[in-house]
């Protein structure tokens, strides 16, 4: 069958471009974060078993749904629900589209965050301290300036299309991406408290291994993590040659996203530990100090009290995490773009520019009710809507699709026993974590 869409080219771009969908600032601060206030190691412990149990076979469905439908999510759903009731399918790829606009409209706000960081140590480097404050501090004014430039840049790159787009730019960022990251790990590595942060890292505290809420957390953080469950990788995978072997890119995006998770790791908590040696205070009743000040506060602190090298390391960190988020949103902004151009036959320029001033809007909503609206929008989507489009792939693919499902004909070897797995032991354990923070608290 040839590929008349646009498409990847190669393993290598499709390898890169979903890792760098899944790579982002779930990695790099949502995850170091959660492993620092759940137990260090044992977070690690029980996060690597739900990759392993659920997100994993989660992205083998999500990517199959796309590359058997080669179509967009809503069409792709729509498809594999054509024998039951193909209005649930579509509903759940709308609810897919909804959920990629909200997780864009927040995520775009603190993508811009990273890039006004990532420019004031040039501004104060060249002494204009008005504009250095202006780009470290909280406001309005600095959001309305910087998510719109992060939209800007998203759809710069969605514009050109799958080939010339998304897979040249994943080309290019994802390398900068892993040396930035590998090099700014070797440098915390070599300062005084840094190996208190390994510790603290790496040794379990299994106290905490029980906990519902970090198993819910633990699970949340997989699928966000792996951009599962709002379509990103159903469209990506829609993008594979025909011939695309399956597994083993599940395995390869898996292994880089969850490889980055854990370097993130090595990076931000040993950095902790460091600011604490510096004299910055890091922790409150055991706790790290808020989420939001780890990256902003805690870390800008710590590059302050470095000296002149700390401009360079806090330019090279908030450069890294511009990168992470970029690759993200350009993933988000595919699904609805797709849609649009598929479904609707919208040119490919108009619909990047709906889905644009779309999520502008939605952004502009959570800006202007920053207080109670942001942390809930990311709550019920990370620990909620996520997982639970998680568990409708799985029963979608295991139970409800017949005609042209190959994982439902197969009768033996790899397929049946995946098909048996997502049927039956999924769903099951999926529920069972939902059950334990209903009832085990
Ligand atoms: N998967 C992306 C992240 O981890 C959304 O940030």
């Amino acid at each position: 069958m040839a590929q008349l869409r646009d498409g990847f080219q190669s393993r290598l771009g499709f390898v890169l471009a979903a890792s760098g969908a899944a790579v982002g600032l779930g990695n790099i601060w949502g995850f170091p974060t959660q492993a620092a206030n759940h137990g260090g190691g044992a977070f690690l412990l029980v996060y690597f078993i739900v990759i392993f149990l659920l997100a994993v076979p989660a992205l083998y469905t999500e990517l199959y749904l796309g590359h058997q439908a080669q179509a967009n999510p809503v069409k792709a759903l729509k498809n594999a629900w054509q024998d039951q009731a193909p209005k649930v399918g579509a509903a759940a790829g709308y609810l897919g589209l909804a959920g990629a606009i909200v997780m864009l409209s927040f995520y775009s706000i603190v993508a811009g965050w990273m890039l006004a960081y990532a420019l004031e140590p040039i501004t104060t480097f060249f002494g204009f301290t008005d504009i250095s404050n202006f780009l470290q501090t909280d406001s309005m004014a600095r959001n309305f300036v910087f998510t719109p430039l992060m939209l800007i840049l998203t759809a710069s790159i969605i514009l050109k299309g799958v080939k010339s787009g998304i897979e040249t730019w994943s080309r290019r960022l994802m390398p900068m991406l892993l040396v930035l990251l590998v090099g700014l790990i070797a440098y915390i590595a070599t300062l005084d408290g840094a190996n208190e942060g390994f510790a603290a890292y790496l040794v379990p505290n299994f106290s905490h291994i029980l906990d519902p809420n970090l198993i819910i957390a633990a699970m949340g953080q997989a699928f966000f993590s792996l951009s599962l469950g709002v379509g990103c990788m159903m469209i990506y995978g829609s993008y594979l040659q025909p011939d695309a072997n399956l597994p083993r890119l599940t395995a390869s995006v898996a292994l880089l996203d969850t490889g980055v998770a854990f370097l993130a790791g090595l990076l931000i908590i040993p950095a902790i530990y460091v600011a604490q040696h510096n004299g910055v205070q890091v922790f409150s009743d055991g706790k790290l100090i808020g989420e939001g000040q780890l990256i902003f506060a805690i870390l800008p602190e710590l590059f302050n009290t470095m000296g002149e090298i700390g401009l360079v390391v806090g330019l090279l960190f908030f450069v890294l995490m511009s990168i992470a988020s970029l690759t993200s949103t350009i993933s988000s902004t595919e699904i609805p773009v797709a849609f649009l151009v598929e479904n609707h036959q919208v040119e490919r320029k108009s619909a990047t520019f709906i889905v644009s001033l779309t999520v502008l809007a939605a952004s502009s909503l959570i800006i202007f009710n920053f207080d109670w609206l942001f942390g809930l929008v990311i709550m019920v989507l990370t620990q909620y809507q996520l997982p639970l489009m998680g568990l409708f792939y799985f029963v979608t693919v295991g139970w409800l699709w017949r005609r042209g499902n190959q994982l439902h004909q197969a009768s033996s070897g790899f397929k049946f026993w995946f098909a048996q797995y997502i049927r039956f032991v999924c769903p099951i354990l999926m529920t069972a974590v939902f059950a334990n923070v209903a009832f085990g608290q």
